[in-house]
């Protein structure tokens, strides 16, 4: 989910520069006098596209400063980067995301990432009712004020939906928290980081003040809840530290972790529904079949959805020692993003790829390569949270059709390239509430959060 193109880690003495003389990967076209930098930063997703038509083996490189940089566009060069079997790659060093999450899993490599998954577990696995009867009620609570005949901006209302969820599954309690001041302070942060990485002047960017109150103000607002849930015995939370000595001495590390899992799931939830309502608004046979609990429809939609807008577009490593990918030889300094955005796009694995198709998902794909559908990476630092995100999702969105009729208000937006692939902030869609739904006090168990709208063996995700 994060990507850093400036700070790759690039071993002491690593001599990096000649993978364009002595290999066959061929050099994407276009691009200044700065080689290809302006253009990643001002529209990755044209600069990708290009990427994959000009690749030879699902590899091609582009010209950033002066290391190797490859995009990789095939589910068979990806294998090579993602299960790294050689422990051959590294995270890029994320220096604007460790002022914010400092040692937690997101944005470590080696021995303090191996610390960081010892200190927590997420036990979202044997949780599925639980995710989605809790995801169910907070979508309820917020949807209870949206109107009954009118149009909703769409990513700040999954943005609460997605954070409330989180908060309440992984601390086992309701966010204590003041949630607009907590999601512009992440937005502030969020938007800094995207800038700080797309940015080819090394210079500090705008903002930097901004940065780090808001770094400050999510870490004084989380703390008291984090030091409740890490020092808490029992209890109903999904985010488990490892034992009551995990934090002694470090209480920082708690803010560190609970912060951490919270921006991974919260961004990449909130896309991904608003891009799953944005497309059933379009399309309402597929609504249709989510509101009337048709088999798993909620499940295939959101697995459709991710497969189109990836929120995790760009998986990005940089090789720590010598490798190869797709058979070529890779130095270590080299940069290499696998890209689920252009994976999920491979015709021959998903016929008319820019279609939306829940019946894709239908039914489970046995042929389907392991690698050609990575929404939520793979390997080793493949995400935690996925059970969490599938079955939350689907339930947000079986709730919410349930409720409300989705028809489109704009044309379909292009994908806006911020740490995650997600349509633009004001982005609406018309809402009008569905007969006999009224409007259930939060202290009335909702209809739609029972288990007729919480399916829980889905094939897709
Ligand atoms: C639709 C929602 C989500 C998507 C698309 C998503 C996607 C991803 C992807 C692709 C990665 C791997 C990044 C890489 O290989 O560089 C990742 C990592 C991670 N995700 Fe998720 N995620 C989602 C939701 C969640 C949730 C709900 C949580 C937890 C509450 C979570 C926690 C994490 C963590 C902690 C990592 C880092 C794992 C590591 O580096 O070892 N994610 N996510």
């Amino acid at each position: 989910m994060l990507t850093n193109f400036r700070e790759a880690a690039v071993p002491p003495g690593a001599a990096a520069a000649d993978v364009v003389s002595r290999t066959e990967i061929p050099l994407v076209s276009g691009g200044s006098r700065s080689g290809h930098h302006d253009e990643l930063a001002r529209d990755p997703l044209g600069l990708l596209q290009r990427a994959a038509a000009e690749a030879v083996g699902g590899l091609a490189q582009l010209s950033i400063g002066n290391r190797p940089f490859l995009v990789v566009s095939t589910h068979t060069a990806a294998a090579d980067v993602l299960e790294d079997t050689s422990r051959a790659f590294a995270k890029p060093k994320m220096g604007s995301w460790r002022r914010l999450l400092g040692g937690s899993l997101l944005c470590t490599n080696g021995a303090d990432w191996a610390r960081a998954r010892r200190r927590v577990r997420l036990v979202a696995g044997p949780a599925t009712a639980e995710i989605a009867r809790s995801a169910a009620r907070v979508a309820v609570r917020c949807s209870n004020a949206w109107p009954v005949d009118g149009e909703v901006a769409l990513l700040p209302e999954m943005r609460a939906i997605a954070l409330g969820s989180a908060f309440e599954l992984l601390t086992g309690s309701a966010p204590d928290l003041d949630v607009p001041a907590f999601t512009a302070a992440l937005d502030t942060v969020l938007r800094h980081i995207q800038e700080v990485e797309s940015t080819p002047d090394r210079k500090r960017c705008g903002g930097q003040e901004a940065f780090e109150e808001s770094v400050r103000n999510l870490r004084r607002q989380v703390d008291p809840m984090a030091l409740r849930w890490s020092t808490e015995v029992g209890g109903s939370r999904l985010l488990r530290p490892a034992g009551p000595e995990a934090y002694r001495g470090y209480p920082e590390r708690a803010v560190d972790d609970l912060l951490g899992y919270l921006v991974a799931g919260y961004e990449s939830t909130a896309t991904t529904l608003t891009w799953s309502i944005l497309l059933l608004a379009e399309h309402p046979d597929e609504q249709a079949a989510v509101r009337g609990g048709h088999r798993d429809a909620e499940r295939s939609v959101v697995a459709e959805a991710l497969r189109l807008y990836p929120p995790a577009w760009a998986l990005l490593r940089a090789a720590v020692r010598p490798t190869a990918v797709g058979g070529v030889p890779v130095p270590p300094g080299a940069l290499v993003l696998c890209s689920p955005y252009l994976i999920h796009r491979d015709p021959v694995v998903f016929p008319r790829p820019t279609n939306f198709a829940p019946s894709r998902w239908d039914k489970p794909h046995p042929d389907l390569p392991r690698h050609a559908y990575v929404p939520f990476g793979s390997g080793q630092r493949a995400c935690p949270g996925r059970t969490m995100a599938a079955t939350g999702t689907a339930a947000v969105l079986s709730t919410l059709a349930g409720r409300f009729e989705f028809r489109p208000s704009t044309a379909h937006p292009s994908p806006e390239v911020r740490v995650t692939l997600q349509p633009p902030l004001d982005t609406t869609v018309a809402v009008r509430r569905l007969p006999g739904s009224g409007r259930p006090s939060p202290a009335v168990p909702d209809p739609h959060a029972d288990d007729r709208t919480v399916k829980e063996n889905g094939n897709a995700i």
